[in-house]
């Protein structure tokens, strides 16, 4: 398929969503989680289609966008691997952990390794508090994270 009627397809499809949620209340976040379920991702054109919609700046949707860590502006990889880094994980030892991911995959927070397999973001609460660390892999929750835990998690995404 040819870039231009990807791009016309991608952009048909968001009017197609925003239409869908423009009855709501506040459909602004609707309609971005529903973009986001569809591409895996906001789309740079999404913003200034949605904006236009919803007669706000692109400046506020891609302010939205980027204030909640939910949303990405770019393709996630195979699987996405959350860590929790609120307090009570802060207190187990979330940033160590985190650390040592950070170098076995060789990849920062947002960030997704060269063979596409994983992308690493932080959460802030999973509401595992109790089994602090925890981490989440695509649906999957985990709890008293340690680094053994971590390379099992790694080792099944790869
Ligand atoms: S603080 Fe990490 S799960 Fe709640």
């Amino acid at each position: 398929m040819n870039i231009h009627v990807a791009a016309q397809q991608e952009a048909a499809r968001i009017e197609q969503i925003i239409e869908d949620h423009l009855t709501m209340e506040g459909p602004l976040l609707p309609i971005l989680h529903a973009v986001q379920a569809e591409f895996g991702y906001i789309p740079e054109n999404a913003k200034q289609i949605i904006a236009k919609a919803l007669n706000l700046s692109r400046a506020e949707v891609h302010g939205v966008v980027t204030f909640y860590h939910d949303f990405r502006d770019h393709p996630s990889g195979r699987h996405v691997l959350k860590l929790c880094r609120a307090e009570a994980c802060q207190s187990m030892g979330c940033e160590p952990l985190a650390d040592k991911i950070k170098t076995k995959l060789g990849i920062d927070w947002h960030e997704t390794t060269a063979d596409g397999a994983v992308t690493l973001e932080p959460v802030f609460c999973l509401g595992l508090c109790a089994s602090a660390p925890a981490a989440m892999l695509d649906e999957n929750l985990y709890g008293r994270l340690n680094e053994d835990c971590l390379n099992d998690i790694v080792a099944e995404v790869r």
